[in-house]
């Protein structure tokens, strides 16, 4: 029976419903030390309820002066009810492996909390190899509960798979407010073996299905049902400024010249678009250009995609979530059926996956923090030391796509930042896996370049008006006296930009220590 034939509830397996408790109750069956698989990803599908009560019982045990802290793994950002919520009861001892919530980024950024950040696509292998050690709870957010006991997945699928078949114990949290029309839109793929077993995925175009719509669970593991009427939360959406708009203009007019070279195909490779105001941009670009009849391959499913499918561009888009503002999620939830054959959601080892990255060709599109002159990249750490988020799915598609295109504008931090540097202060996209870069002021192609072909083209294509003759004249010392003459550095100097601006705020002042 599927859901759409049950009124009155979501839970239509009756030894299973028999488990529906309150979430305080669900909550209490949560220890300390426990590590915890959440279900969420970019504001998609977590669990609303039984974190939140798992907060104020951390609060309370704090209170008391006892020791209460979990581990939480997510698919990657979540919200507030989750993430902020435990960070704001100082909760979380480990967390991993994508975040974005301002409490947690403060905690961590003051060191009182860890945090690992992991390529999206290695998460599921972590835990199942046992690197992380063992996992003791699951906790999911689901749609609903059909009569054999498989679940239908919500908005979003991340890590779930592995966190029900990994976990001691699950709880589910069973959201009626998640459309009952997302029944059939998700495909888990179960062929997964470990190495020495694994054999090829199945899987060569990027809106094929190759598994079951629905998530396995042993019923004697799930401990606790929370059903709940809660909204997923994402960040609205702010139209397209400038320096993105020009950024989605390069973007578009060099795939437009790489069609006309013969390297790819009049509609493209499969696209993934990483989060942001920027890949927004050019996804909006891609809608008022010329290019027909694309597809996607990527990890979020952006207001920008939505407007593709609408308006018949684009033919289908493969991810693990949605990622929508508050206005396009009601749009798109009040329409879910119509978009079923045409949006697959996956589990991220499928969806990030690098060997199928490799095999569709994708064109990997991701925006950075900084850039050096030689093309390495910064995804994740300002000045070198304070997360911002995290890796994300930016590594799995950079490396493994046909081209891996890195954006932002050319200053950040009202022009007291500059984004192209001597030398990055983190290291995430190495210059081997970065092949263009772009900002406002241009496009960067480097491919077939060697390091100082790469940096004059990077200095002149890409750099901000401010820091331009800076650069220059870095690259022309460094060129004269550098020690080695291949990737020329001046190491006493070439962080000196960051350290500039921690001491006085500002990364214009010319003062080289
Ligand atoms: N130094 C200091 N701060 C910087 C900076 C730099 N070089 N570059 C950007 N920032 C700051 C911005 O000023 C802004 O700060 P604010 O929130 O105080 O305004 C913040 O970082 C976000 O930058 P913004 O320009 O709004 O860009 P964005 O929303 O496109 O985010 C990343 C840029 C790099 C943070 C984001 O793309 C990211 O997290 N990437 C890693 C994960 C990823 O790529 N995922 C997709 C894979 S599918």
């Amino acid at each position: 029976m599927s859901i759409a034939s049950a009124a009155t509830s979501r839970v239509l397996n009756p030894s299973l419903e028999q488990k529906i408790m309150t979430a305080q109750e669900a909550a209490a069956l949560i220890h300390s030390g426990d590590q915890i698989g959440m279900s969420g990803f970019t504001g998609s599908g977590y669990p609303k309820v039984v974190p939140i009560e798992l907060a104020h019982r951390i609060a309370e045990a704090h209170f008391h002066g006892q020791k209460f802290q979990v581990s939480v793994f997510t698919g990657a950002s979540t919200g507030p009810e989750l993430d902020g919520a435990l960070a704001m009861a100082g909760g979380i001892h480990l967390r991993l492996p994508y975040q974005s919530d301002p409490e947690t980024r403060k905690r961590i950024n003051a060191g009182e909390m860890e945090y690992m950040d992991v390529h999206l696509s290695h998460v599921a292998q972590f835990v199942e190899y046992g690197f992380l050690g063992k996992l003791d709870v699951a906790l999911i957010e689901v749609t609903a509960v059909l009569e054999d006991g498989r679940l239908i997945p919500s908005s979003s699928i991340g890590n779930n798979k592995t966190w029900i078949d990994q976990a001691e114990r699950v709880i589910l949290e069973v959201n009626a407010w998640q459309p009952s029309a997302l029944e059939g839109m998700h495909d888990i793929y179960y062929g997964l073996q470990p190495p020495p077993n694994r054999v090829p995925i199945p899987l060569i175009k990027p809106g094929e299905r190759i598994g079951s719509p629905y998530l396995n669970v042993d019923p004697n593991k799930v401990v606790a049902i929370v059903l709940t009427n809660s909204p997923d939360r994402n960040s609205p959406f702010k139209a397209p400024d400038d320096a993105s708009k020009r950024i989605a203009g390069h973007i578009l007019e060099f795939l437009g010249w790489e069609v006309k070279k013969g390297r790819m195909p009049a509609n493209l490779l499969p696209l993934q678009s990483g989060v942001g105001n920027i890949a927004n941009a050019v996804l909006f670009g891609l809608e008022e250009g010329t290019f027909e009849g694309l597809t996607s391959y990527t990890e979020v499913i952006q207001d920008g995609m939505i407007r593709l499918l609408k308006s018949g561009k684009l033919t289908c888009a493969s991810a693990t979530a949605f990622s929508l503002s508050p206005e396009m999620l009601t749009e798109v939830n009040a329409d879910m059926a119509s978009y079923r054959d045409r949006i697959v959601l996956r589990p991220q080892e499928i969806s990030n996956n690098p060997g199928i990255i490799r095999r569709l060709g994708v064109i990997a599109m991701n925006g950075m923090i900084e850039a050096d002159i030689y093309g390495n990249v910064n995804s994740t750490h300002v000045m070198g030391s304070r997360i911002q988020n995290g890796i994300g799915g930016s590594g799995d598609f950079a490396r493994n796509g046909y081209l891996s295109i890195f954006m932002a504008p050319s200053s950040a931090q009202k022009g007291t930042i500059s984004t192209i540097v001597p030398m990055v202060s983190h290291v995430d996209h190495t210059e081997h896996d970065v092949q263009v870069v772009v900002t406002e002021n241009g496009l960067a192609d480097l491919r077939g370049l060697s390091p100082r072909q790469r940096a004059h083209l990077i200095i002149e294509k890409c750099a901000n008006a401010d820091y331009k003759p800076e650069l220059i004249d870095y690259l022309n010392r460094a060129e004269r006296l550098s020690y080695g003459k291949h990737t020329p550095h001046l190491l006493t100097e070439s962080l000196g930009w960051h350290n500039r601006y921690l001491r006085t705020g500002d990364m214009r002042r010319r003062e080289y220590n």
